[in-house]
C-alpha cells in the first residue's frame, strides 16, 4: 500500500484509513490524494501530546479510583476526576483534529430521477386507486361533519353542567328546607327537645325531610338555663328556652362552621379561622366572613319538640348573597 507523501506515522494511518476503506467509494481516492494528509504540520509531535494526555488521564483515572476506595474528601475526587476527564478530552478532541484523514470523501451517486413514463404512470395508477377507495366520499364527509357536530355538542356537556342550577328558578338558591313546624332533628333522625342538651352544648340539625342536607344544616347551641335569647331587634322570639340556631355555611366559602367555643360565646369556622359572635346574631368578628351566619328563628312546641317558626330569611351560604340587594335577590 502506497504510503500517503508527507506523512509518517500519521500517514501509516492515513494509509490505513484508506484500506479500511476497500470497496467503498472512498477507496477509489488514491491515498496519497490530499483529502488524507493530516491536519497537524507535525503529525509525530502532536502523536505523542495525545500519548501524554491519555497518559495523565489514565493515571488521573487511577488516582480517583483510589481516592473513592479509601473515601477522600471531596475535593480530592473532583480534582481527580476533574483532571482524569479533562485529559482525556484533549487527547480525544486532539486526535480527531489533528491526525485523522482532513477529506472530504464524496461518492459518485448515479442519476435518480423519474422518468416522464414512470411519472405518468404513478399519476395514472393514484388516479384509479383513489378514486376507488374515496367512491363515495360525499356521504363519508357528510357523515364526518355529523360526528364532528355530535362530538362537539357531548363535548360541551361537561361545561354546561359545570355551571351548575339556573339562578333564580324556583328561587331554589334562595331557600333551603326548613319549613313552619319543622322539627329540629338529628342527623339520626331523632327530634331534639327542651331538655336534651347541656348548656354549652351544641348539635348539628336537620329538617326531617332533609336530613344530612348540606343547605340545611344547621347548628343549634343551648346558651343557657331558660329565657329567651334575643340577638338583634326583630328577633324577640327566636331563640326560646335558651336556644339558638344557625346556619352551619360559612358566608366565607361555604365551609361548616362547626367549632363552638362557649366561653366566648363564638363559632369559628376551621377553614379560614372566621369567628362568630353568636349573642349578636352570629356576627363575625374575626377573618374573611363578610356577613353574619343566618339565623334559624325557633320556637318550642306543646310537647317540648324544637320547631322552625320558619325558613331562613336570608339566603345561606357565601357572600354572593350579600349583594342581593342589587342584583335582585332577596335581602
Ligand atoms: S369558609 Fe369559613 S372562613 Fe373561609
Amino acid at each position: 500500500m502506497p504510503e500517503a507523501p508527507g506523512t509518517d506515522g500519521a500517514g501509516n494511518e492515513a494509509g490505513t484509513g484508506g484500506a479500511g476503506h476497500s470497496g467503498h467509494p472512498g477507496a477509489s481516492v488514491p491515498t496519497g490524494a490530499p483529502q488524507f494528509q493530516v491536519a497537524a504540520k507535525n503529525p509525530r509531535r502532536v502523536e505523542g501530546a495525545v500519548a501524554v494526555a491519555f497518559l495523565a488521564s489514565l493515571l488521573a483515572f487511577a488516582a480517583f479510583g483510589a481516592a473513592f476506595w479509601v473515601a477522600a474528601s471531596s475535593w480530592v475526587l473532583g480534582v481527580t476526576l476533574g483532571v482524569a476527564l479533562s485529559a482525556f478530552g484533549f487527547a480525544l478532541v486532539a486526535w480527531g483534529k489533528y491526525l485523522m484523514p482532513q477529506g472530504p470523501f464524496e461518492e459518485p451517486r448515479p442519476q435518480m430521477a423519474t422518468t416522464p413514463a414512470e411519472k405518468q404512470e404513478f399519476v395514472a395508477d393514484f388516479a384509479t386507486r383513489g378514486k376507488v377507495a374515496v367512491e363515495r366520499r360525499g356521504v363519508l364527509v357528510k357523515l364526518m361533519g355529523a360526528a364532528g357536530a355530535v362530538l362537539g355538542v357531548v363535548l360541551a356537556f361537561p361545561l354546561i353542567r359545570s355551571l351548575g342550577p339556573r339562578p333564580n328558578q324556583e328561587q331554589s338558591l334562595y331557600h333551603t328546607k326548613w319549613r313552619k313546624g319543622a322539627k329540629l332533628t338529628s342527623i339520626e333522625g331523632r327530634a331534639v327537645r327542651v331538655d336534651d342538651i347541656e348548656i354549652g352544648g351544641i348539635i348539628t340539625v336537620f329538617p326531617p325531610d332533609d336530613l344530612g342536607g348540606a343547605f340545611s344544616q344547621t347548628v343549634l347551641i343551648r346558651v343557657q338555663q331558660t329565657g329567651d335569647i334575643v340577638t338583634e331587634p326583630g328577633r324577640e322570639t327566636w331563640g326560646p328556652h335558651g336556644y339558638l340556631a344557625f346556619s352551619k355555611v360559612c358566608t366565607h366559602a361555604g365551609c361548616p362552621v362547626g367549632l363552638y367555643e362557649e366561653l366566648t360565646q363564638q363559632l369559628l369556622c376551621p377553614c379560614h379561622q372566621s369567628l362568630f359572635d353568636i349573642g349578636t346574631g352570629a356576627m363575625p368578628v374575626f377573618g374573611p366572613a363578610p356577613r353574619p351566619l343566618p339565623q334559624l328563628p325557633l320556637y318550642v312546641d306543646s310537647k317540648g319538640y324544637l320547631r322552625a317558626q320558619a325558613d331562613y330569611d336570608e339566603p345561606i351560604g357565601p357572600g354572593f348573597w350579600y349583594r342581593g340587594g342589587s342584583n335582585g335577590g332577596p335581602q
